[in-house]
Protein backbone atom coordinates (compact mmCIF):
# COMPACT_ATOMS: atom_id res chain seq x y z
CA UNK A 1 0.00 0.00 0.00
CA UNK A 2 1.26 3.14 -0.93
CA UNK A 3 -0.53 7.09 -1.31
CA UNK A 4 -1.15 8.95 -4.29
CA UNK A 5 1.34 12.13 -4.80
CA UNK A 6 4.27 10.14 -2.91
CA UNK A 7 7.48 9.84 -4.18
CA UNK A 8 10.07 6.77 -3.35
CA UNK A 9 12.78 7.16 -5.89
CA UNK A 10 13.77 5.66 -9.46
CA UNK A 11 14.62 2.43 -9.17
CA UNK A 12 11.87 0.05 -10.23
CA UNK A 13 10.65 -1.06 -7.14
CA UNK A 14 10.58 2.84 -5.53
CA UNK A 15 9.10 4.10 -9.30
CA UNK A 16 6.63 1.50 -9.16
CA UNK A 17 5.44 2.55 -5.52
CA UNK A 18 5.50 6.08 -6.17
CA UNK A 19 1.75 7.51 -6.46
CA UNK A 20 2.77 10.10 -9.28
CA UNK A 21 2.28 9.11 -12.97
CA UNK A 22 4.51 11.30 -14.78
CA UNK A 23 7.02 9.34 -12.96
CA UNK A 24 5.88 6.32 -14.75
CA UNK A 25 6.03 8.00 -18.40
CA UNK A 26 8.19 5.41 -20.54
CA UNK A 27 8.90 3.39 -17.82
CA UNK A 28 5.62 1.00 -17.70
CA UNK A 29 4.65 -1.60 -17.18
CA UNK A 30 4.85 -0.98 -13.42
CA UNK A 31 5.13 -3.81 -10.50
CA UNK A 32 1.76 -5.36 -9.89
CA UNK A 33 0.11 -5.13 -6.44
CA UNK A 34 0.48 -1.88 -5.33
CA UNK A 35 -2.53 0.05 -3.93
CA UNK A 36 -2.61 3.90 -3.55
CA UNK A 37 -4.45 5.50 -0.87
CA UNK A 38 -5.09 9.27 -0.07
CA UNK A 39 -2.55 10.68 2.31
CA UNK A 40 -3.70 12.02 5.44
CA UNK A 41 -7.22 10.30 4.97
CA UNK A 42 -7.26 7.25 7.32
CA UNK A 43 -10.70 5.54 5.86
CA UNK A 44 -9.23 5.52 2.45
CA UNK A 45 -6.31 3.19 3.92
CA UNK A 46 -8.80 1.45 5.92
CA UNK A 47 -10.60 0.40 2.97
CA UNK A 48 -8.12 -0.53 0.89
CA UNK A 49 -5.75 -3.10 3.72
CA UNK A 50 -6.71 -6.40 3.10
CA UNK A 51 -4.58 -9.37 5.11
CA UNK A 52 -2.97 -9.99 1.94
CA UNK A 53 -0.83 -6.18 2.41
CA UNK A 54 2.33 -6.70 3.25
CA UNK A 55 3.25 -3.04 4.33
CA UNK A 56 2.37 0.72 4.29
CA UNK A 57 4.96 2.31 2.79
CA UNK A 58 5.14 5.95 3.26
CA UNK A 59 6.96 9.86 3.59
CA UNK A 60 5.98 11.33 7.04
CA UNK A 61 5.94 15.10 4.68
CA UNK A 62 5.47 13.99 0.78
CA UNK A 63 8.38 15.99 -0.62
CA UNK A 64 7.94 16.03 -4.19
CA UNK A 65 4.28 15.45 -4.16
CA UNK A 66 4.27 18.87 -2.87
CA UNK A 67 5.49 19.53 0.42
CA UNK A 68 2.46 18.02 2.54
CA UNK A 69 3.04 17.33 5.96
CA UNK A 70 1.27 14.08 7.32
CA UNK A 71 -0.81 14.82 10.31
CA UNK A 72 -0.46 13.08 13.69
CA UNK A 73 -3.35 11.56 14.05
CA UNK A 74 -3.42 10.18 10.35
CA UNK A 75 0.23 8.15 11.21
CA UNK A 76 -0.96 7.40 14.97
CA UNK A 77 -3.74 5.75 13.10
CA UNK A 78 -1.63 3.85 10.61
CA UNK A 79 0.22 2.33 13.00
CA UNK A 80 -2.96 0.89 14.85
CA UNK A 81 -4.07 -0.51 11.55
CA UNK A 82 -1.04 -1.64 10.50
CA UNK A 83 -0.74 -3.85 14.25
CA UNK A 84 -4.69 -4.98 13.50
CA UNK A 85 -3.83 -6.21 10.27
CA UNK A 86 -0.64 -7.41 10.82
CA UNK A 87 1.52 -5.20 7.67
CA UNK A 88 4.41 -3.55 8.58
CA UNK A 89 4.90 -0.03 8.56
CA UNK A 90 7.64 1.76 6.28
CA UNK A 91 8.38 4.99 6.60
CA UNK A 92 10.44 6.77 3.67
CA UNK A 93 12.47 9.60 5.65
CA UNK A 94 15.05 10.49 3.04
CA UNK A 95 13.99 13.66 1.90
CA UNK A 96 12.38 14.50 5.91
CA UNK A 97 14.77 12.58 8.06
CA UNK A 98 18.11 13.22 9.49
CA UNK A 99 16.90 16.63 11.01
CA UNK A 100 15.17 18.36 8.27
CA UNK A 101 12.47 18.58 10.56
CA UNK A 102 14.28 19.32 13.57
CA UNK A 103 14.16 15.90 14.60
CA UNK A 104 16.06 13.03 14.10
CA UNK A 105 13.52 11.59 12.32
CA UNK A 106 10.30 13.09 10.91
CA UNK A 107 8.10 10.68 12.78
CA UNK A 108 9.15 11.62 16.21
CA UNK A 109 6.52 14.68 15.84
CA UNK A 110 4.13 11.57 15.17
CA UNK A 111 5.18 9.71 18.68
CA UNK A 112 4.95 6.65 16.52
CA UNK A 113 7.95 3.93 15.66
CA UNK A 114 8.01 2.58 12.42
CA UNK A 115 8.95 -1.55 11.30
CA UNK A 116 11.24 0.01 8.98
CA UNK A 117 13.10 3.68 8.13
CA UNK A 118 14.41 4.66 5.04
CA UNK A 119 17.43 7.12 4.98
CA UNK A 120 19.64 8.76 2.37
CA UNK A 121 20.31 12.19 0.93
CA UNK A 122 21.95 14.00 3.83
CA UNK A 123 23.43 11.33 5.43
CA UNK A 124 27.01 11.47 4.34
CA UNK A 125 27.42 15.09 3.56
CA UNK A 126 26.86 14.68 -0.34
CA UNK A 127 28.32 11.18 -1.27
CA UNK A 128 26.59 8.79 -1.64
CA UNK A 129 24.76 6.61 0.90
CA UNK A 130 21.93 5.19 2.05
CA UNK A 131 20.57 3.11 5.25
CA UNK A 132 17.28 1.19 6.34
CA UNK A 133 16.59 0.82 9.82
CA UNK A 134 14.93 -2.57 10.97
CA UNK A 135 12.36 -3.39 13.73
CA UNK A 136 13.63 -6.47 15.37
CA UNK A 137 10.71 -8.19 13.97
CA UNK A 138 11.49 -7.20 10.02
CA UNK A 139 14.95 -7.63 10.78
CA UNK A 140 14.18 -11.45 11.65
CA UNK A 141 13.48 -11.70 7.85
CA UNK A 142 16.91 -10.93 6.70
CA UNK A 143 20.32 -11.87 6.88
CA UNK A 144 23.59 -10.06 6.57
CA UNK A 145 24.67 -10.79 3.22
CA UNK A 146 20.87 -11.51 1.56
CA UNK A 147 21.14 -8.47 -0.47
CA UNK A 148 24.08 -5.89 -1.37
CA UNK A 149 24.93 -3.07 -3.64
CA UNK A 150 27.98 -2.56 -5.55
CA UNK A 151 29.35 1.29 -3.48
CA UNK A 152 27.06 0.74 -1.19
CA UNK A 153 28.55 0.91 2.75
CA UNK A 154 32.06 1.55 1.56
CA UNK A 155 34.82 3.08 3.51
CA UNK A 156 34.63 6.51 3.07
CA UNK A 157 30.80 7.53 2.46
CA UNK A 158 30.11 5.40 6.20
CA UNK A 159 33.12 7.84 7.55
CA UNK A 160 31.62 10.73 5.96
CA UNK A 161 28.13 9.14 7.34
CA UNK A 162 29.52 8.97 10.88
CA UNK A 163 30.53 11.89 10.84
CA UNK A 164 27.44 13.58 9.87
CA UNK A 165 24.82 12.12 11.87
CA UNK A 166 27.06 12.75 15.08
CA UNK A 167 26.84 16.52 14.11
CA UNK A 168 22.88 16.18 13.19
CA UNK A 169 22.21 14.53 16.16
CA UNK A 170 23.02 16.92 18.54
CA UNK A 171 20.39 18.55 20.79
CA UNK A 172 21.34 22.10 19.75
CA UNK A 173 22.04 21.13 16.26
CA UNK A 174 18.00 20.02 15.81
CA UNK A 175 16.76 23.57 17.58
CA UNK A 176 18.45 25.34 15.63
CA UNK A 177 16.52 23.86 12.51
CA UNK A 178 13.40 24.28 14.26
CA UNK A 179 14.31 28.12 15.05
CA UNK A 180 15.48 28.18 11.55
CA UNK A 181 12.50 26.64 9.54
CA UNK A 182 9.98 29.27 12.16
CA UNK A 183 12.20 31.98 10.48
CA UNK A 184 11.69 30.67 7.27
CA UNK A 185 7.71 29.70 7.49
CA UNK A 186 7.10 33.23 9.07
CA UNK A 187 8.86 35.34 6.27
CA UNK A 188 6.72 33.03 3.85
CA UNK A 189 3.70 33.16 5.88
CA UNK A 190 4.47 37.36 5.22
CA UNK A 191 4.73 36.89 1.54
CA UNK A 192 1.67 35.22 1.25
CA UNK A 193 0.32 38.12 3.59
CA UNK A 194 1.62 40.45 0.73
CA UNK A 195 1.39 38.86 -2.63
CA UNK A 196 -1.75 36.99 -3.51
CA UNK A 197 0.27 35.15 -6.19
CA UNK A 198 1.28 32.84 -2.72
CA UNK A 199 -1.92 30.80 -2.09
CA UNK A 200 -0.53 28.43 0.55
CA UNK A 201 2.59 27.99 2.78
CA UNK A 202 3.23 25.01 4.53
CA UNK A 203 6.02 22.80 6.35
CA UNK A 204 7.83 21.47 8.91
CA UNK A 205 11.39 22.55 10.20
CA UNK A 206 14.07 23.04 7.20
CA UNK A 207 11.14 21.85 4.22
CA UNK A 208 8.78 24.22 3.27
CA UNK A 209 6.40 24.83 0.34
CA UNK A 210 4.75 28.16 -1.06
CA UNK A 211 1.75 26.86 -3.58
CA UNK A 212 1.32 29.78 -6.62
CA UNK A 213 -1.12 31.01 -8.65
CA UNK A 214 1.54 31.60 -11.57
CA UNK A 215 3.35 29.30 -13.04
CA UNK A 216 6.14 27.88 -10.50
CA UNK A 217 8.97 28.04 -13.74
CA UNK A 218 8.97 31.74 -13.82
CA UNK A 219 9.04 32.04 -9.88
CA UNK A 220 11.50 29.46 -10.31
CA UNK A 221 13.76 31.51 -13.17
CA UNK A 222 13.28 34.52 -11.11
CA UNK A 223 14.89 32.91 -8.24
CA UNK A 224 17.70 31.56 -10.12
CA UNK A 225 18.50 34.74 -11.91
CA UNK A 226 18.88 36.47 -8.35
CA UNK A 227 21.03 33.99 -6.84
CA UNK A 228 18.47 31.43 -5.41
CA UNK A 229 18.22 27.61 -5.59
CA UNK A 230 14.61 26.43 -5.05
CA UNK A 231 12.52 23.86 -7.18
CA UNK A 232 9.18 22.75 -8.10
CA UNK A 233 7.20 19.93 -6.02
CA UNK A 234 3.73 18.85 -6.84
CA UNK A 235 1.85 20.86 -9.88
CA UNK A 236 2.50 24.39 -7.87
CA UNK A 237 4.30 24.55 -4.80
CA UNK A 238 7.85 25.91 -4.89
CA UNK A 239 9.81 24.02 -2.59
CA UNK A 240 12.70 25.31 -0.21
CA UNK A 241 15.13 22.77 1.78
CA UNK A 242 18.19 24.71 2.50
CA UNK A 243 21.23 22.88 3.77
CA UNK A 244 20.05 22.61 7.71
CA UNK A 245 23.95 24.89 8.41
CA UNK A 246 21.83 27.85 6.30
CA UNK A 247 22.02 30.69 8.47
CA UNK A 248 19.65 33.19 9.96
CA UNK A 249 21.11 36.14 7.53
CA UNK A 250 20.90 33.54 4.06
CA UNK A 251 16.73 32.84 4.81
CA UNK A 252 16.25 36.28 5.21
CA UNK A 253 18.29 37.16 1.98
CA UNK A 254 16.55 34.18 0.03
CA UNK A 255 13.67 35.46 1.26
CA UNK A 256 14.24 38.97 -0.24
CA UNK A 257 14.90 37.04 -3.26
CA UNK A 258 11.84 34.92 -3.38
CA UNK A 259 9.40 38.05 -2.75
CA UNK A 260 10.93 39.88 -5.40
CA UNK A 261 10.58 36.77 -7.88
CA UNK A 262 7.28 36.50 -6.84
CA UNK A 263 6.67 40.58 -7.88
CA UNK A 264 7.92 39.76 -11.14
CA UNK A 265 6.50 36.25 -11.90
CA UNK A 266 2.98 38.19 -10.63
CA UNK A 267 3.15 41.32 -12.53
CA UNK A 268 3.92 38.84 -15.82
CA UNK A 269 1.15 37.24 -15.06
CA UNK A 270 -1.09 40.10 -14.88
C1 LIG B 1 11.03 10.69 -0.38
C2 LIG B 1 12.12 10.18 -1.29
N1 LIG B 1 12.38 8.88 -1.31
C3 LIG B 1 13.37 8.38 -2.08
C4 LIG B 1 14.14 9.19 -2.87
C5 LIG B 1 15.28 8.57 -3.62
O1 LIG B 1 15.24 8.70 -4.95
P1 LIG B 1 16.34 8.01 -5.89
O2 LIG B 1 16.03 6.57 -5.96
O3 LIG B 1 16.12 8.65 -7.16
O4 LIG B 1 17.66 8.29 -5.30
C6 LIG B 1 13.89 10.56 -2.90
C7 LIG B 1 14.66 11.46 -3.80
O5 LIG B 1 14.29 12.55 -4.14
C8 LIG B 1 12.84 11.08 -2.09
O6 LIG B 1 12.55 12.38 -2.07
Amino acid sequence: MAFHHSFHGRTYGALSATGQAKFWDGFAPMLPGIHFAEFNNLDSVAEKVTDKTCAILVEPIQGEGGVNPGHADFFQGLRELADERGCLLILDEIQCGLGRTGKLFAHEWFDITPDILCAAKPIAGGLPLGAILLSEKAAAAIKPGNHGTTFGGGPLATAAGRYVFNKIRRPEFLAAVIEKGARLRAGLHQVHLMQPVVTAVRGMGLMAGADVSCAPQAVIDACRERGLLVCKAGEKAIRFVPPLIVSETEIDEALNIFSQAIRQAGQKEG
